[in-house]
């Protein structure tokens, strides 16, 4: 089943609970659809734990190029495989080392990628040419029926068009991939909401190639030695040494439409510096979005600005949680601006921090000083 933007409907296929689905299809039987259209080489989006990934059979080369031309995606970017568990590994890896064992007994089935040697039944395409691939086990219980129910590792990418920001629900799936793919399994929206961490195995020590829904706290204690992101604050991606070793990691990227601003600043300051900037700017006549806590908002209601609310301030997985879809809701309205403040670098503070920077084209710009903040 060869992928023709444009030419074909995309099937949604709905498993996730409804009690009054009036569709007659068991939630096996499409699950057992779908795999049936990744066994043929289709392109199937399904949710897994962090985002919606757009699958497709590793071991088919073909049906990889598929992914590429429905995302409008580089070949210099590569695709993380996804299995259905560890057992797996020897299809996609070889010479695994110890530790990857050790990671995988802790943190899989979940949000750890893992980039090991590839082995020789995955094709270069997988990994942009290179001797590597990324692996994962998601956790979500539709990715590991769907895993199962195919039998093949399944290569996945996010499920948005190149540089766009990450799906997590199916709607917004289909908003950017309608009629570029065959079908997409709706199971609502996914929990973690920003992508999987990214770690290197073979470096040593490891080093984690992109912050993501596992925390390097929680890869630190079983890991201490465990290489932290390096991040080049310069805007061009060329300039990155990392961009050889980890391909992909652009500065620009998840990023929206609109113009957004990000304010490095967490907490009151980080707060404050966004109300200034968007009371500044609506009183510049511009329409002014602002990506906010609950209880950031109505301040900046008050000003005239159209709010996204990313939950409670103290829950970062919330605030993870809701991101991407917060992002899309402005993106989606006739906004001049969009404005936000990172949330720290601690635990999931450094995925959002890493994600709200590239959404902002690699730059965060500095907060008002405490003083002018007040
Ligand atoms: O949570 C996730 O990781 C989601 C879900 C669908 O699993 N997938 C995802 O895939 O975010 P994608 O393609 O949007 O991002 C994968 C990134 C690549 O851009 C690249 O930076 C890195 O993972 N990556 C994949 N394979 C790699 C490799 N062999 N070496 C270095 N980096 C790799
Ligand atoms: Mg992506």
């Amino acid at each position: 089943m060869e992928s023709q933007p444009g030419q074909h409907m995309t099937i949604r296929l709905d498993v996730a609970p409804n009690p009054n689905g009036h569709d007659p299809k068991t939630h096996e039987q499409r699950i057992a659809q779908a795999a049936e259209i990744l066994r043929a080489g289709g392109l199937v989006a399904f949710p897994t734990e962090t985002v919606y990934g757009l699958g497709a059979d590793a071991t088919n080369a073909a049906a990889v190029e598929g992914i590429f031309t429905a995302k409008g995606r580089p070949h210099s970017d590569p695709l993380i495989v996804h299995i259905s568990g560890v057992d797996n590994l020897p299809q996609v890896a070889r010479d695994i080392p110890a530790m990857a064992y050790m990671l995988a007994q802790h943190f899989w089935p979940g949000p750890l990628t893992l980039v090991l040697p590839r082995a020789a039944n995955i094709p270069p395409v997988v990994a942009a040419g290179g001797d590597t691939v990324g692996v994962r086990s998601p956790s979500h219980p539709i990715a590991q029926a769907l895993l199962r129910a195919a039998g093949v590792p399944v290569a996945a990418p996010s499920a948005n068009r190149f540089m766009g920001v990450s799906q997590t629900t199916a709607a917004h799936v289909l908003a950017d991939l309608d009629g570029r793919i065959d079908a997409v399994l709706d199971g609502g929206s996914t929990s973690v909401g920003v992508e999987s961490t990214v770690l290197d195995l073979t470096t040593s020590p490891p080093c984690i190639l992109r912050p993501g829904g596992l925390t390097l706290e929680a890869l630190q204690a079983v890991i201490p030695h465990v290489i932290a992101p390096s991040v080049s604050l310069d805007a061009t991606d060329a300039s990155a040494g990392q961009a050889l070793r980890a391909p992909g990691q652009l500065n620009r990227h998840y990023a929206p439409a609109t113009p957004l601003v990000v304010f490095d600043a967490e907490g009151a300051r980080g707060a404050a510096t966004v109300l200034r900037a968007a009371r500044e700017a609506v009183g510049e006549g511009k329409r002014v979005g602002a990506l906010a806590t609950n209880d950031e908002a109505p301040a900046l209601e008050a000003v005239g600005a159209q709010v996204a609310r990313l939950g409670p301030s103290d829950d970062l997985a919330q605030v993870a949680q809701r991101l991407y879809a917060a992002l899309r809701s402005l993106d989606d309205q006739p906004l001049n601006v969009i404005y936000a403040h990172t949330f720290g670098q601690v635990g999931m503070g450094l995925a959002l921090w890493d994600r709200l920077r590239r959404a902002a084209g690699g730059v965060l710009q500095a907060a008002d000083d405490k003083e002018a903040a007040q």
